[in-house]
């Protein structure tokens, strides 16, 4: 096969992974070639001990034979278990229909990690210093001097956990570029490690390795909470393996031999900030000719008998580094008061900033961080509640200094620097950190407007995809709201390659659980309530099934089916008569269609809680029932579609007239009704028609909140009414999503009317900048305006439906994705009356392609139109680059 090439070989969505415990890892692969019509007709997978024996065309561990299949993704390894740091080698050869001989990959491997309990070593160790639920307590600095024989190391890997956050150090170098590791997880039942190569770091003689340990989401504040959430300093758990070119090994744990002291960072918090004074640092401590006599030695603490897991997630890492759109101040007035100097970054982020200043020894520097400005121009920080939000840095020397925090982080647009002497700053650079998902997707169109917000879309997601989905990134709260997270994860697995990042929050769900089965607010559950209740709870099932239809996933349905089973249970016992939210059940009535203006002047917005519940009842049985037909569990399914099913009734009797006028008439209760198909066919039109005469009415306004916006133009597009959708997309007045954008937003608000001419602020109580939920409007772009899709029965996009619907005054738009299978794109343009389709469909995937034409004259290529109905010619086609034209 000429020009045909097998690569991005990957091990559970990760290249080369050092730490798989499954013994049945999913191994997935890309064939790239030009050919159109590419299909995989067969594969053979080689899996061997070493990577010689697999040069050798060993399978020595695993020798799939040649499968007739076009499965390219996901295909578990079916060979003996491996051992504890095992290493497994493999590569793929790939035969397509119709071309002979097979396409064979280059090597890659995994290596299991520390398997069992026992396999860990060493103890839990950390430093007696320790703070109070309000005071914090500098971080511990711990070390360990040994000696190596003067052997050459073969292979060396560390593992390392912590229940607070660390970073490691061998021989004075960082190990890994990753930060907050080893991430948050529910700690009560499950802490993750991370596994990382160091095979070069080491050197025969002496050696040192040393940590930091900072608060994290385990010791630190988390939400507007006190310290000591989980418990009450960090600890850290190690393990470093040593393996010399004789095949001996040496193993060096954390034990009661290492020593420890506390150093410059003297608070280091999420929501305060860190407090770092440079004249406590102890330079030098990681390195081995250190002086550690008057260091302590750690006290060690009892095993806490959690999991201890690999993580699964992309590692937070740092992406982007902004300059300010402000020149830095050379100097200003000394004090605490205004300092009259704020470095705008341009765009409202997340992370830190570092700073280079000048000043004498034992001068302060503070940074303060806000989204936003008071009209006087000074920082706006109300809306961050009890997140101080401030980093503290004192200088040891009369040169200059940069430095940036370790263990916190903010959300802001502008910093403003003080310092209480003469103080020079130099530089200020704003550096973005987030869960380093890959980005996949790509939108843009002929409106300057609406790519902002798709750019505002994309760092929101970036803001607050940090180890968990979470609501906002600045104020003190930065938690994974499950009802915030349901309405994005759609648009967020266009963006970014987000299947990891769900797969460990998943695990977090069912850690979350209750024993009822309902799922909390917010996870990790950090103490918002036990029931998330409707369209919050309803993640635990809504978020596996779009990883699986993003991503073919059926494992995260397989293995969290249970905890599904367990909350769909908890629904049916909290519901009467196919009703759910009643007031009189115990269960948690929701919180409404949160932030709606409708007119109703409250928070929840005036769409009736049990209207929601029902609807989402409904919902979720419907989508246990497909997902039980996905994993062969057909009893199961007849089971769900039948609660389903008496769900729907319940709801038609109560909050439906015979003449589809839905109940509070909201736009919201006309969405969820016509998206969940809740109403009898024959009622649908007028309900639509209703929908739309509201929204007019409103001077195409919309009034939905976060439950009823996300599915908002997904309904008026499917049942004809693609051009008031496009009016509430280009409205500029608020409520709508354009409104922020003409205020100069970054990032997507929290409200509609975050901040508005009239009336200034919204209410500090709850009133973030940064707020992905109304950024769902991201899923529309992708799928309608631009008609990239997938379709649910062959999910993950092997088969992709191109349904592009122009319109709006747009003259053209584009968006591309990097699915399981490779680039898939679709770009249309609109030229006097000719309407141009360009497609692109990735190797060993197949479409169809829906091409809007006025007049049925179309151009293909050759390729034969299937249909003209519905005023689109259909066109089924196989991978390649394709080009339509029809009359526009
Ligand atoms: C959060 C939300 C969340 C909501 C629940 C808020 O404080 O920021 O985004 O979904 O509470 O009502």
């Amino acid at each position: 096969m000429p020009g045909t090439v097998v690569d991005s070989l990957q091990c559970e969505y990760q290249t080369n992974p050092l730490a798989i415990h499954s013994p049945r890892p999913r191994l997935s692969w890309i064939s790239r070639t030009d050919q159109k019509n590419w299909k995989q007709s067969s594969y053979q997978i080689l899996v061997a001990k070493s990577a010689d024996a697999l040069s050798k065309n060993s399978g020595d561990l695993w020798d799939s034979g040649k499968i007739a299949s076009s499965q390219s993704t996901q295909i578990e390894y079916g060979g003996s278990s491996l051992a504890s740091q095992q290493a497994a080698y493999w590569k793929v050869r790939v035969w397509a229909d119709g071309a002979a001989g097979p396409v064979e990959s280059g090597v890659a491997f995994w290596e299991s990690g520390l398997l069992d309990r026992g396999d860990w070593k060493g103890q839990w160790i950390g430093s007696s210093v320790v703070g109070g639920p309000r005071t914090s307590a500098a971080s511990p600095f711990l070390r360990k001097a040994f000696t190596l024989p003067d052997r050459r190391v073969r292979k060396a890997r560390l593992y390392a956990t912590a229940l607070g956050i660390y970073e490691a150090y061998i021989n004075g170098q960082r190990v890994g570029n990753d930060v907050f590791r080893p991430g948050w997880t529910e700690y009560r039942k499950r802490v993750q490690y991370n596994a990382y190569d160091v095979t070069t770091m080491l050197a025969g003689g002496a050696n040192v390795i040393g940590a930091i340990l900072g608060d994290g989401w385990f010791c630190g504040r988390v939400q507007g909470m006190d310290r000591q959430h989980y418990g009450d300093r960090p600890r850290l758990q190690a393990q470093l393996v040593i393996e010399f070119e004789d095949g001996s090994t040496q193993v060096l744990s954390t034990d009661p031999s290492w020593r420890t002291s506390t150093g410059p960072i003297l608070i280091s918090d999420m929501m305060t900030g860190e407090h770092y004074d440079s004249r406590l640092e102890l330079p030098g401590w990681n390195q081995n000719d250190y002086n550690d006599s008057e260091w302590l030695p750690v006290k060690t603490f009892a095993d806490p008998g959690i999991a201890i897991v690999p993580s699964l997630s992309p590692p937070v890492r740092v992406t982007k580094q902004i300059a300010p759109i402000t020149p830095p101040k050379k100097a200003f007035t000394p004090g605490w008061g205004y300092s009259g100097y704020i470095a705008d970054l341009g765009q409202n982020m997340v992370g830190y900033v570092r700073i280079t200043v000048k000043a004498k020894p034992g001068t302060t520097v503070r940074i303060r961080h806000g989204e936003m400005l008071e009209p006087n121009g000074h920082l706006y920080t109300a809306n961050l509640r009890s997140a101080e939000c401030i980093d503290f840095y004192t200088c040891h020397s009369s040169e200059a200094e940069t430095w940036e925090p370790r263990f916190t982080f903010h959300g802001f647009r502008y910093v403003e620097v003080a310092a209480h002497g003469e103080c020079e700053l130099i530089n200020v650079t704003g550096v973005v950190i987030h869960s380093d998902t890959p980005e996949t997707g790509s939108f843009e169109c002929s409106d300057p407007m609406i790519n902002q917000l798709q750019h505002n879309i994309q760092w929101g997601q970036r803001g607050n995809f940090l180890e968990v989905p979470t609501d906002c990134p600045q104020r003190d709260e930065r938690l994974g709201w499950t009802g915030d997270a349901q309405v994005f994860i759609r648009t967020a697995a266009f963006n970014m390659q987000v299947a990891g990042f769900f797969n460990k929050w998943q695990q977090d769900i069912t850690d979350s659980q209750t024993e009822r089965g309902s799922i909390p607010m917010v996870i990790p559950n950090a103490g918002c309530g036990p029931d998330g209740g409707a369209a919050w709870a309803d993640a635990a099932v809504i978020c596996p099934w779009t990883v699986y239809l993003c991503y073919g996933d059926k494992q995260v349905l397989a293995e969290h089916y249970d905890s599904m089973a367990k909350f769909a249970g908890f629904l049916q016992v909290s519901s009467r008569d196919g009703l759910r939210g009643m007031k009189d059940l115990k269960a948690n009535p929701g919180f409404g269609d949160w932030l709606a203006l409708d007119g109703s002047g409250k928070t929840e917005g005036g769409t009736p809680k049990d209207l929601i519940s029902t609807a989402f009842f409904a919902y979720t049985t419907r989508l246990m029932s497909t997902i039980a037909t996905v994993l062969g569990k057909s009893d199961d399914a007849a089971k769900y579609a039948q609660v389903a099913d008496t769900a729907k009734a319940a709801f038609q009797k109560r909050f439906v007239t015979p003449a589809g006028i839905v109940a509070a008439q909201t736009q919201t209760s006309y969405v969820l009704s016509l998206h969940f198909d809740l109403l009898p066919d024959a009622v649908r039109p007028e309900a639509a028609k209703m929908l739309v005469n509201d929204i007019k009415s409103r001077g195409n306004h919309l009034s939905t909140g976060f439950v009823g916006t996300p599915y908002l133009c997904h309904v008026l597009t499917r049942f004809g009414y693609l051009d008031v959708a496009y009016d509430l997309l280009h409205q500029k007045t608020w409520p709508s999503w354009m409104y922020s954008v003409t205020q100069g937003a970054t990032t997507i608000w929290e409200r509609w009317n975050g901040w508005t001419k009239e009336t200034g602020f919204a209410d500090v109580g709850m009133n973030s900048y940064n707020h992905y939920a109304y950024g769902a409007i991201g899923d529309w772009l992708y799928r309608t305006v631009a008609g990239l899709d997938s379709d649910p029965a062959v999910p993950g996009y092997q088969r992709l439906i191109i349904h592009p619907r122009p319109g709006g005054g747009l003259t053209h738009a584009k968006a591309s994705l990097q699915t399981p299978y490779g680039l898939a794109a679709s770009k249309w343009a609109i030229e006097g009356d000719k309407l141009t389709l360009d497609v692109t469909i990735p190797p060993n995937a197949f479409a169809t392609v829906h091409l809007p034409t006025k007049d049925g004259k179309v151009h293909s290529d050759g390729l034969p139109a299937k249909s003209t109905a519905d005023g689109t010619a259909e066109f089924e086609v196989g991978s390649g680059v394709y080009r339509f034209t029809a009359t526009a």
